[in-house]
This record gives C-alpha cells, structure tokens and sequence, in this order.
C-alpha cells in the first residue's frame, strides 16, 4: 500500500518533515482557508491517509471520491466532521487528539466565565472608545464567582478539569450533568450530579462542555433557558450547535439572564451581522480553546502519528470510540 497523506490545513515543519520521513508521499494545504473543491478531489483519488479538521465533513461525497482512503486523522477532539456510519460501512479508521488540549481549554472556559461576570470585554472597549471620563456607575458593575455555583453539561476531560479549577482555587459549589455518572469524581472533588434542568436552574454559572451528537443539538432550547436565574450567565466552550442560538437570542431579547460568553457559534466564522453580536452582555471570541502555540503544536504530532502508527499497524494511535471495532476488522 502506498502510504500517500494529504493534510488540510497547514502544520509545524517538524510534524511535516516527520511525515515525510514515514510516508511515500505527502502534500500539505498551506493555508487556513479550505481547499478549493477541484483540488481537494484530485488529491483525495488516491490518498490513504487523510489529516483534516472539523471543517472537512467526512462523508460519503468526501469518501466516495476517495477510493484508497483508510485512516482519518482529525487535528481536534471533537469529531463532529466525521459521518460515523459512512465511515464504519467503509471501514475507514477515524482519529482524534484527546487529552493533549485539555487544560488549555478548561483555561479558556474559566476565562470565559470570569470574563462575563466582570464584563471585561465590555470595559475593555468602554475604555478604548474614550467613554472612562469618570468613575464608572453601577450600570457598569459584575458578578462574583469564587463561592458560586457553576453547573457543568458535560463531565468529560475538559469537564473535569474546569471542575478542579472551580473547586479548589475558587471554593464553588460545582454541579454536573453527564450521560456517565462519575462516581469516584465526585467522591474525589465533592462535585454532585443533577439532572439539565436542575443545574439550568440553580446555577449561577452554566458551563456547556459537551460533545456535539444528534442528541445533544439544540439541546440548550428556549424551555431550558429560561429556568436561568436572572444573574446568570452561560458559557458555551464545546460547539455551537448544542445552543439554540434562536431561543438564545429571545432569552437576551427578553433580559432573562445577566449574560452568554461563547467560544463556539453554529456558524464559523460567524457572520459580522449576527443577532447574537448585538448584545453588550455577550462575551465572544472566535472558536480558540485550544489556540496556543503548545497545544495546537501538540494536536498537530497527535495527529501525525495517529496516521503513521495506524498506516504501519504500530504504536499508539486515539481512535474515536464509536470507531474502535472497525480498526479490528480493517
Ligand atoms: C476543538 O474544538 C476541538 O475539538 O479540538
């Protein structure tokens, strides 16, 4: 089998040369925008090994135009990119990077969350459009969050990880919700678990880190929302789809809640015009959980050697659970 690679999007010279050394071929897409759709089929004909993101939807268009390909490597956690069932019918391998960008991104949730409370985002522009003229008024005030409740959608590794933050450096009451009850966790960290609505309800802080399936779309609604308390807020650091942006905007429109902070958008990027981006109590930033030169440099090793392990049938490799059969077959 020729071990020919195509990656998407453009990668650390050290990973590219790593892959040149164990590869036949390898062709690399060195920019962040998506390849143009000509160019994309002629290089999938023959490939085996596909490294991409979340961007490219690994489907059956994609798969049928891609007869040799046997390994998909996606440079992130989440995997939403991937049609699982056109994937296993094909016995294609799926692959992700799980672990390796855990505390960046709890980091990046923990930010949100105190971000919105003390309405950085907000204050820091308030300065820069010249409006600090005097001391600022109540209208201008935040919220406290060490002591407070913070609901977690989503106990998985990042999930766990925000959970020690909260808990040992600012002393919160942490409440979870998880399609697994994680009984040592919670025995461990004294975090208790709580159906949806119960945490949409008696959080002051409503953390949603959960991985985006058919089950989880639109699963933060309208009815959900609106169990909110009136002085909180809600983070969404996983993906867009999980919220229904719609319902979001209504609960904002009515003054519901004290506020969102959003890493992840339906859309991305999301569109400049969006009613979301209207409101001064919505905190956003552009999709960056994982974006520091560490992490992203080591989602990128795992990456490539999830393929070079999988194409030599040697080593470590993170398949995707729903996955895991298939690579015993293969
Ligand atoms: C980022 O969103 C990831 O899934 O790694």
């Amino acid at each position: 089998m020729k071990k020919k690679i195509l990656v998407t999007k453009p990668i650390p010279k050290n990973v590219e040369e790593y892959l040149h050394e164990n590869c036949d071929e390898v062709t690399v897409w060195n920019s962040n925008s998506m390849m143009p759709e000509d160019k994309l089929a002629e290089q999938l004909k023959d490939i085996t090994g596909l490294i991409t993101t979340n961007k490219y939807k690994i489907d059956c268009e994609l798969l049928s135009n891609a007869p040799k390909l046997k390994f998909v490597s996606n440079i992130a956690v989440g995997y939403n990119g991937f049609d699982i069932e056109e994937m296993k019918k094909r016995n294609v391998v799926g692959m992700h990077t799980p672990s390796v960008l855990d505390e960046t991104v709890a980091d990046l949730a923990f930010t949100l969350m105190l971000s919105a409370a003390r309405r950085i985002g907000l204050l820091d522009r308030y300065i820069k459009d010249g409006k600090w003229t005097e001391s600022i008024g109540k209208d201008l005030f935040g919220l406290n969050v060490y002591g407070k409740k913070l609901g977690i959608l989503g106990l998985g590794r990042i999930g766990s990880k925000v959970a020690k933050r909260a808990k040992m450096g600012f002393d919160m009451d942490v409440s979870y919700f998880d399609a697994f009850r994680k009984a040592a966790f919670e025995q461990e960290l004294g975090v208790h678990y709580a159906a949806i609505e119960t945490i949409m309800a008696e959080s002051d802080f409503v953390l949603v880190m959960l991985p985006l399936m058919k089950e989880t779309e639109n699963l933060i609604d309208y009815e959900k929302l609106s169990l909110m308390k009136p002085n909180a807020i809600l983070i969404n650091s996983s993906r867009g789809e999980i919220v229904n942006e719609g319902d979001l905007v209504r609960i904002l429109e009515e003054g519901k809640i004290f506020g969102a902070a959003l890493d992840v958008f339906h859309e991305e990027p999301i569109p400049y015009n969006h009613p979301l981006l209207q409101f001064d109590n919505v905190l956003t930033t552009p999709h960056i959980g994982s974006a520091v030169e560490e992490t992203r440099n080591e989602m990128a090793w795992t990456a490539a050697r999830n393929i070079v392990n999988s194409i030599n049938g040697a080593g470590k490799t993170f398949i995707v659970p729903e996955l895991q059969e298939s690579i015993q077959r293969a």
